[in-house]
């Protein structure tokens, strides 16, 4: 079993530095994708704090469909432009919602969801999903979330 050593009291720009890190060394050498998002959906909800809710969707035959992830059962299906989720794959561009309550047509799949980040997946030029998470505290993401989850997209992307 893999241990993390990521400390969630550190600054958020170190705190996403380790979780690449972690990531990097989870996913090295393994090419299978979907092993790899099990792995990352994992990492995130048992590093970051204030989650309910942390994984994918990924496109498939024009819609939005679940993937791994770790939180209750989800909505299976999101239409691309519907929701959070599908707004950010339209967009291609992260959503950063303080308050779910206020976006217009917002899916809720967990009622104890407040706020919410999707960062969409993009690999050259590919849309192959986005990274979801959400947390039952009002803005739980800020930009340095942005800016460490879109990192992470990254390396995840790259391996
Ligand atoms: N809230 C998302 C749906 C997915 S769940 O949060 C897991 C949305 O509005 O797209």
């Amino acid at each position: 079993m893999h241990e993390s050593h990521i400390d969630a009291s550190q600054p958020k720009p170190v705190l996403y530095q380790q979780l690449v890190q972690e990531l990097q060394g989870l996913i090295a050498g393994e090419r299978d994708f979907i092993a790899n998002l099990a792995n990352s959906a994992a990492l995130i909800y048992h590093s970051l704090p204030d989650l309910n809710w942390a994984g994918f969707y990924l496109l498939k035959e024009g819609e939005l469909v679940v993937g791994p992830f770790q939180g209750k059962p989800a909505c299976v299906r999101i239409a691309i432009g519907k929701g959070v989720c599908g707004t950010a794959a339209a967009q291609r561009a992260t959503q950063l919602v303080r308050n779910v309550h206020e976006f217009p047509g917002h899916i809720a799949c967990d009622a104890a969801s407040n706020s919410e980040i999707v960062v969409p997946m993009i690999r050259n030029g590919e849309l192959l999903g986005v990274l979801d998470l959400d947390s039952p505290k009002l803005a739980r993401f800020d930009e340095q979330d942005k800016k460490g989850l879109e990192q992470f997209v990254a390396a995840l992307l790259s391996n």
